[in-house]
């Protein structure tokens, strides 16, 4: 299972989604599952994730201070089998570059896994504060948990 984590920077929400995730992984031993992230956008491309982002995960015992920056490509859909998205405007942007069904079938709202249909956004926290980074952790971790306890269920 190939998981990619799709924001607009690639700086804030989902490097960090991918950290908690890899963290997640490893807890529950998910053999053959594998995360990365990616951004629409390029302007952050061959970057560390912001600094306040890399400090929420540190907080939190994560690591992820090795992770770059770089765009989402049409080309992830062959090689991701579900791409989570962080907001609706993520959500059109990845929706737009696929070239079938089943593409467009991997794509949805990262919160949808825990409100499932509600098609609630994980909020950007890069012009906010500081708690907003925080409140974004949250929520991912949330989230990330689902997944990988919904995928431990089926193996
Ligand atoms: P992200 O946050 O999409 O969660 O990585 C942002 C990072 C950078 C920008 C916007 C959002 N930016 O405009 O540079």
């Amino acid at each position: 299972m190939n998981i990619l984590m799709v924001c607009l920077g690639n700086i804030c929400r989902s490097p960090l989604a991918q950290g908690i995730m890899e963290k997640k992984i490893k807890k529950y031993n998910l053999n053959n599952t594998y995360v990365d992230s990616a951004g629409t956008a390029d302007y952050h491309v061959g970057e560390k994730p912001d600094p306040r982002t890399i400090e929420i995960a540190g907080k939190h015992g994560i690591d992820i201070t090795k992770q770059r920056g770089r765009q989402f490509k049409a080309h992830d859909f062959r090689k991701f089998d579900k791409i989570y998205v962080m907001d609706h405007s993520n959500l059109s942007d990845v929706s737009a570059q696929a070239e079938n069904d089943d593409d467009l079938k991997k794509v949805d709202l990262l919160l949808n896994s825990i409100s499932p249909g509600e098609n609630r956004a994980v909020p950007d926290p890069y012009y906010g504060g500081k708690n907003g980074f925080e409140n974004v952790y949250q929520l991912l971790d949330a989230a990330c948990e689902k997944i990988v306890t919904s995928l431990k269920q089926k193996q």
